[in-house]
């Protein structure tokens, strides 16, 4: 797969708050294609494996309960420079510290629900592509 692309996950919190449309809307408008797209959800073990570069910090348990509790969107998005500015657009992990207009200022909770997720490297925009979707489901 080309290295622009990143893989995203709109969080358990916000699907339940309804915010896909509006989240997927802002993402588009910001010049990302979408190019695989399902609403699915994580088992404990899912999240566990998705998310397990954490293991071994504080908030590991309360993440990967979170991150299964829900229904969440998992998407494919392809645009130039697609990692860095796809965590441009939705900003730092804590909402309190991001930048006006970002997703996270605009829709998450807290921290720890933090309403998006946006892989932090090409390399891991290719492991998670490939956790949530099969080559029939990506879209060139
Ligand atoms: P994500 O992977 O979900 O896109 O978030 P991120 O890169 O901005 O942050 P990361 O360091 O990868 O952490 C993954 C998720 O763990 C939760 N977290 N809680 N309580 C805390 O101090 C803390 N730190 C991280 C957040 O929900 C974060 O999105
Ligand atoms: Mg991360």
């Amino acid at each position: 797969m080309a290295t622009n692309r990143t893989l995203t996950m709109i969080k358990p919190n916000a699907v339940q708050k309804g915010l896909v449309g509006a989240m997927l809307e802002k993402i588009t408008a910001s010049g990302f294609k979408i190019v695989a797209l399902k609403m699915t959800q994580l088992t404990v073990d899912d999240a566990k494996e998705f998310y397990a570069v954490h293991k071994e910090r504080s908030f590991f348990e309360d993440l990967y309960t979170f991150m299964s509790s829900g229904p969440i969107v998992a998407a494919v998005l392809e645009k130039e420079n697609a990692v860095e500015d796809f965590r441009s657009l939705i900003g730092t992990t804590d909402p309190e510290e991001a930048a006006e207009g970002t997703l996270r200022k605009l829709y998450a909770d807290s921290k720890s629900r933090n309403a998006i997720h946006g892989s932090d490297s090409d390399d891991n925009a290719r492991i998670e592509s490939s956790f949530h979707f099969s080559r029939r489901e990506m879209f060139l």
